[in-house]
């Protein structure tokens, strides 16, 4: 199975190649010298992955063509706006979308607490509109291992926070790089995210080691370990690691001193900072609807992530995890995550929005829906049935027994029926 069309070269300046994909050009990151124009590559995220045989990749490409072009019309006839039904304040600020040009605060505030479900229909179409607008029909699939689920840390909202009394596992180096090895090959994924609990029995030359053998398995390796030092993403880097996954949770600092017990927002932005410093790619992203937060932190939570230019935004919704602080709060509405999508989609209308399992697990169809609301990207937990169940950093959480094979075909099935294309995208502003 294939989750990533090989991308042909057809211009290289510096570090960066300019890509095509069946007349679509995308820029993709290189960090190899032997590259040259005509080559065919993988990349994901924005980052080279690896060199294909030019054999292989035109017999994958000719496997796509047809497929390809029957999804890009599916695509484009979902990508349609209704603009009738919308009140005259929503249509003026829709229509600046429209135009390309910036929201103002209270303008996406407004947007936030649409609550007419004729008016939330077109912002999603139009979220879905400028997603396609700006992507076309690509999509991209990523890979979560999830390999352990100690934590030093308590967080008031998570499932395996340390003072929970729950089974715990830590997968061996040798058991992630086989779970990352059948991925690759067995599944064909191209990016894998390497995510555990702040779990220090994983010292430096531990994460080195794993990241040194994933890499080598030639896929993008996405690292989600929470707060370490700089030092250690460092070295994570050299050892060929190019995105990170660390969220800031909010943007309120007051709440975050409350919510994430003996650590800063000062750090964790810190942290962000420092990883961009290094060179990653960068996902980040918040929770929504954490106690006593206000549709304005929303925003700002959108304008932080934003802040950071990332490549991709992960945000979902509080799910209850049962014996933590937080077990009994009231569920968060469906629609404000997909406003919030939505939202993001504008701020940022060439990044790529993750479909989160919190909001899956939120609700069935919330995967579909947000895919149609501004979201272009998918991960799909490949933890080793063994250990998935215990990582249950809130309640239910979606596909936690479902095998991979049902997994990945739920994901593909969904992407087809929308006309999505697991095209990689390409990094902005290069
Ligand atoms: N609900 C939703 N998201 C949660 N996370 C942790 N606990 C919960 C919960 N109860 C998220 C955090 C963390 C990510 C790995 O999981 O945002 O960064
Ligand atoms: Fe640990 Fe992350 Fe859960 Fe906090 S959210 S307790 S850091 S796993």
């Amino acid at each position: 199975m294939c989750y990533a069309i090989p991308a042909k070269i057809i211009a290289i300046n510096g570090m960066t190649a300019t890509v095509d994909y069946f007349g679509e050009e995308r820029k993709v990151l290189i960090d190899v010298d032997d590259l040259k124009i005509n080559d065919y590559i993988y990349a994901q995220g924005g980052v080279f992955v690896r060199k294909i045989p030019q054999d292989e990749a035109l017999e994958i490409l000719k496997t796509w063509k047809e497929v390809f072009f029957e999804l890009k019309k599916t695509d484009a006839a979902l990508a349609k706006i209704d603009q009738d039904k919308l009140s005259p304040n929503a249509l003026a600020v829709l229509q600046k979308i429209n135009l390309r040009k910036s929201l103002t605060k209270p303008e996406m505030l407004a947007l936030l607490e649409l609550n007419d479900p004729q008016e939330l229909k077109v912002l999603y179409e139009i979220a879905n509109n400028v997603r396609q607008r700006e992507h076309g029909n690509s999509s991209c699939v990523h890979g979560i291992i999830e390999f352990s689920n100690y934590c030093s840390n308590n967080c008031y909202y998570c499932g395996i926070r340390k003072e929970r009394e729950i089974p715990r596992y830590r997968m061996q180096i040798d058991e992630i790089i086989a779970a990352a090895k059948h991925a690759s090959e067995n599944y064909g994924f191209k990016a894998l995210v390497l995510q555990s609990g702040e779990d220090f029995w994983y010292d430096d030359e531990k994460l080195v080691q794993i990241v040194k053998a994933v890499r080598k398995l030639g896929v993008l390796v996405f690292v989600s370990l929470g707060l370490r030092t700089k030092e250690t993403y460092k070295k994570l880097y050299a050892a060929g690691a190019r995105a990170a996954l660390l969220r800031f949770e909010t943007s309120n600092a007051e709440l975050f001193a409350k919510i994430r017990p003996g650590t800063t927002l000062e750090d964790r932005v810190q942290l962000i900072k420092d990883l961009k410093e290094i060179g990653y790619v960068i996902a980040t992203g918040f929770i929504i609807g954490l106690p006593g937060e206000t549709n304005q932190d929303i925003i700002n939570n959108i304008l932080l992530a934003r802040y950071f230019a990332p490549d991709m935004y992960s945000f979902g919704p509080l799910i209850q995890a049962s014996d933590t602080p937080f077990a009994t709060l009231p569920s968060v509405a469906k629609d404000l995550v997909l406003k919030t999508i939505a939202i993001t989609r504008f701020v940022d209308s060439n990044s790529n929005i993750l479909v989160t399992t919190a909001l899956e697990t939120l609700d069935a169809n919330a995967k579909r829906e947000a895919l149609l609301a501004g979201a272009n990207s998918l991960m799909i937990n490949i933890t080793p049935k063994d250990y998935r169940h215990l990582y249950q950093i809130y309640n239910n959480k979606v596909n936690a027994n479902l095998e991979i094979e049902n997994a990945i075909d739920d994901s593909v099935k969904l992407l087809y029926a929308l006309g999505r294309a697991p095209t990689d995208i390409g990094v902005k502003n290069c």
